[in-house]
């Protein structure tokens, strides 16, 4: 297809759409295109069939944790509707689907005994995703943390990352024979920074850097995942991390050394570790060697395991200064200058770019093949008087991230898969459900689901991308 104004009838809904002049880049056979969720945000169920309570359900009810009240307990319904959002995603022709799993569906208290009802779930899904010729790619942790292992500690406590082990083999054992790649954990940054230091999500304790034995925690519970994915057959195994180009607001050694501490929390903190067998440097975080004194002898030989890839989720760069007082090493600050989404993110497609050669470039030959498992913006989208969507801001964003992944790849990066953030519109956490994510818009009245122009486009996207050799 050539540039200027694309229309196209896809799936049953339209889009014009102005874009660049240039076409997009051909993408290598093989790679791998999808979208990915997650249990809590799309669900619902949170009582059926013998679920167990997460941070997440317990967090929803603490009086002003979530914007208006909202909770998960209905979200899209997709523990009932899954057959119908199968159905979208084989209209979509994606290769990979990426989920997560429900801990407390398949282990309520989070440990003992098995939810056979849980696993047979997830089951179903994956023989409906494979039937379908989409690869499932499942995340075993994306934070809805069963509750009883939380009042034990949670991943302040080292048990927590055993328990983890016990689980992620259970999953396996049912399912590895259909799952070519696992995740173990996603953004485990994001569970200790507004889970654990500043209280914004589940559980909703604000530590500040005494959150950060939940990193090791985190990272041990990879670890141990990872062997218990490997005793029982599991193909191939990686960890999701979010990243954030760490920019300086400005040349001063303070805002410099902000940028670099703030580098170290986000971007190095997770995967040092995993990549390299150590932890970096925690002097830009005012921390010395006891920073992490829970670490004890053999844990990063468990956690630097080899992994098969590596999991990149990235939104939008981040700016730092030196803080106004002390609490932080850092202060975040607004970037002006690009186009915003609904949640205030800066779009910058180069920052992208930036993180992935950065990434290269910080662990040369151990950095394994990268999937990008999670890439996209929220908008107030809503029908207009035809029932279409017209999310061209999606497009647009979208359009400008695959390019600057295609850019990455020009500059020698191994780049393997591109996952849109979400399928759906969704619970997004703090937020709930004012944040709309999705390439199919929910109707969180009715629970139906409308694709958007972001769909159509997407789908012709792949269609007219090489596909899978054999
Ligand atoms: C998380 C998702 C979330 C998305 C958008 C990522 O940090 O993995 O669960 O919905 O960002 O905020």
């Amino acid at each position: 297809m050539s540039g200027g104004t694309r229309r196209a009838i896809a799936a049953g809904c339209r889009y014009d759409r102005p874009v660049t002049d240039a076409d997009l880049p051909s993408f290598p056979p093989g790679f791998a295109w999808g979208v990915a969720t997650a249990a809590y945000q799309i669900e619902g169920a949170v009582t059926a069939d013998g679920r167990g309570e997460s941070v997440w359900d317990t967090f929803c009810r603490r009086p002003g944790a979530i914007r208006d009240g909202h909770t998960g307990d209905v979200a899209d319904d997709h523990y009932h509707r899954w057959p119908e959002d199968v159905a979208l995603m084989a209209t979509l022709g994606i290769d990979t689907y990426r989920f997560s799993l429900a801990w407390p569906r398949i282990q309520p208290t989070g440990s003992g005994a098995v939810n056979q009802i849980g696993l047979d779930f997830y089951d179903r899904l994956v023989d409906s995703l494979v039937a379908n010729g989409i690869t499932p790619m499942p995340t075993l942790f994306h934070w809805d943390l069963p509750q009883p292992l939380e009042d034990a500690g949670g991943w302040l406590s080292r048990d927590t990352a055993y328990r983890f082990a016990d689980f992620a083999g259970i999953a396996a054992t049912r399912l590895a024979d259909r799952v070519p790649l696992w995740i173990t954990l996603n953004e485990p940054f994001v569970v200790t920074a507004l889970g654990y230091a500043l209280g914004v999500h589940a559980p909703g304790q604000a530590l500040m850097l005494g959150a950060l034995p939940t990193a090791h925690h985190q990272l041990l519970g990879h670890g141990l995942a990872l062997a218990a994915l490997r005793a029982v057959g599991a193909h191939q195994v990686t960890i999701t991390n979010s990243y954030a180009p760490a920019w300086a607001a400005s040349d001063s050694p303070a805002d410099v050394a902000a940028a670099t501490a703030y580098d170290t929390l986000h971007n190095r903190l997770y995967t040092d570790p995993v990549l390299l067998g150590r932890y970096p440097d925690l002097a830009p975080l005012g921390l010395g060697p006891a920073g992490l004194d829970c670490v004890r002898d053999g844990d990063l030989e468990t956690i630097s395991a080899p992994v098969d890839a590596l999991g990149v989720n990235y939104y939008a760069p981040t700016l730092l200064a030196a803080p106004q007082d002390a609490a932080l090493p850092f202060q975040l600050q607004p970037i002006t200058g690009y186009p915003v989404t609904a949640f205030g993110n800066p779009v910058v497609p180069a920052g992208l770019t930036e993180l992935l050669t950065s990434l290269a470039s910080r662990y040369g030959d151990r950095l394994p093949p990268v999937y990008i498992t999670e890439n996209g913006c929220s908008f107030d989208d809503e029908p207009d008087a035809a029932g279409q969507v017209d999310d061209r801001q999606r497009i647009s964003y979208l359009d400008g991230h695959i390019r600057a992944v295609a850019d990455a790849m020009a500059a020698g990066v191994d780049v393997r898969g591109y996952l849109v953030w979400s399928l759906l519109d969704n619970f997004e956490w703090a937020e709930g459900y004012h944040q709309r994510f999705g390439l199919v818009h929910v109707d969180y009245g009715t629970l139906r689901r409308t694709p958007k122009a972001s769909f159509g486009w997407y789908r012709e996207l792949i269609a007219g991308q090489p596909r899978r050799s054999g």
